[in-house]
């Protein structure tokens, strides 16, 4: 079969690889659409950093490079491994990618699987991945989902479930509570639009016209503010009574939009950073201590899949304004990777498949 496969950084190949089949406990699925993520952009930029090199393989998975790539994907159940009996053949399913260690504990209710040593995710660390025709997967990572979402919107529950567990840290949101979220790429967006469902008026701030029009089209902002023309704090202090956001999301890992929340939370507001830091960030720290504000960090998410799927069956989250284009696996690079990384305010999440079916369909 066909997959994308990460050898170094400036070096991901489209090769034929052996198809995997489902070992006892395992789900084959046949992959409908992957998303490329921001992540496997800096593993092609300047990787490997989830990725294992070619000499010291993960821990956990034990591979060394190559490795397939994606983590964002849905697909169709294929084949069904010994002892795994819960689900059928032809059930639409979109994957958790958790690589954690046998003995962590990832039952109901458990929120820090995430944190175990040496996690790391399916399609960036090992075990395959959504830019493959077909991935064979643990059981416990595979989450059914209605035949009434269409798998292109499906690829975007992975992403969809970062801003759920953003939410989450956040303390949730209660209707009329004013959130603001500093940048409107796909993890803003994604964000905003949890928000959104859950009730909250919603402020983004955003360099771009293009993508703060994206957040005014796809209905997941109220307000969406250019930084270069207004004064963020000032607007969000006219819409809150002078009071504030209740709760605000870092989704640029730029420091002036820090500073920005900062000045524009509440006094004891919640502020949730969920960009990934290249560097030290420089922090006011008078400015936590005298609004007492919770600063708090998330990663991915945990146990959120099952109330992430619901709430995009609800139908509070229509996943399809966010994706801007669809292509074949054999132009990841040139077509997609090319167009993330020099004309990203195009697009939003641009989807891949290896069924030239889907894909005929899609135009
Ligand atoms: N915590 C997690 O689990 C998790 C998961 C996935 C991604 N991330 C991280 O989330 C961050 C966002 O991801 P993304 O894919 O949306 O990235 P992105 O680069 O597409 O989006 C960032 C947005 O911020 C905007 N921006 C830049 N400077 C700004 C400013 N001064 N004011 C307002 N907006 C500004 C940009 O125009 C852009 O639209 C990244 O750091 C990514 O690594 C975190
Ligand atoms: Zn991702």
């Amino acid at each position: 079969m066909k997959a994308a496969r990460f050898y170094d950084n400036k070096d991901i190949r489209i090769e034929d690889i052996d198809e995997p089949t489902a070992g006892a406990g395992e789900v084959l699925i046949k992959v409908a659409w992957c998303g490329i993520c921001g992540t496997d952009l800096h593993e092609y930029l300047d990787g490997p950093i989830f990725c294992p090199t070619h000499s010291t393989p993960h821990p956990i998975s034990g591979e060394t490079a190559p490795v397939t790539m994606g983590h964002e994907f849905s697909g169709v159940v294929e084949a069904l491994g010994e002892g795994v009996t819960d689900l059928e053949v032809g059930d639409h399913v979109v994957v958790e990618p958790y690589i954690v260690r046998d003995d962590v504990e990832t039952g109901p209710g458990n929120k820090d699987y995430h944190l175990s040593k040496d996690m790391n995710f399916i399609g960036l660390a090992g075990r395959g991945g959504g830019l493959a025709e077909k991935i064979a997967v643990k059981r416990r990572w595979v989450h059914k989902i209605s035949k009434d979402i269409p798998l292109d919107e499906a690829a975007l529950i992975e992403p969809l479930t970062v801003g759920y567990h953003a939410v989450e840290r956040a303390g949730g949101v209660k209707d009329g509570d004013v959130a603001l979220v500093g940048g409107a790429g796909p993890i803003g967006l994604l964000t905003a639009a949890v928000l959104k469902a859950q009730g909250a008026t919603v402020i983004m701030s955003e360099l771009s016209s293009l993508r703060r029009q994206k957040a005014l089209d796809a209905g997941v902002a109220d307000y969406a503010l250019s930084p270069a023309k207004v004064d963020v704090v000032e607007e969000v202090k006219k819409l809150t009574d002078g009071r504030g956001a209740d709760v605000a999301f870092e989704c640029t890992s730029v420091n002036v939009v820090l500073d920005t929340l900062f000045d524009a939370i509440k006094p004891q507001g919640v502020i949730v950073v969920v960009s990934i830091w290249g560097k030290p960030a420089q922090l006011d720290m008078q400015k936590l201590v005298l609004k007492e504000v919770d600063l708090r960090g998330t990663i991915a998410y945990v146990n959120n899949h099952p109330d992430t799927i619901k709430l995009v069956e609800s139908g509070k989250i229509n996943l399809k304004p966010f994706i801007t284009g669809k292509i074949a696996l054999e132009n990841l690079i040139d077509e997609g990777f090319d167009t993330l990384i020099n004309r990203n305010e195009t697009a939003v999440k641009i989807l891949v498949t290896t069924d030239p079916e889907r894909l005929e369909n899609a135009h």
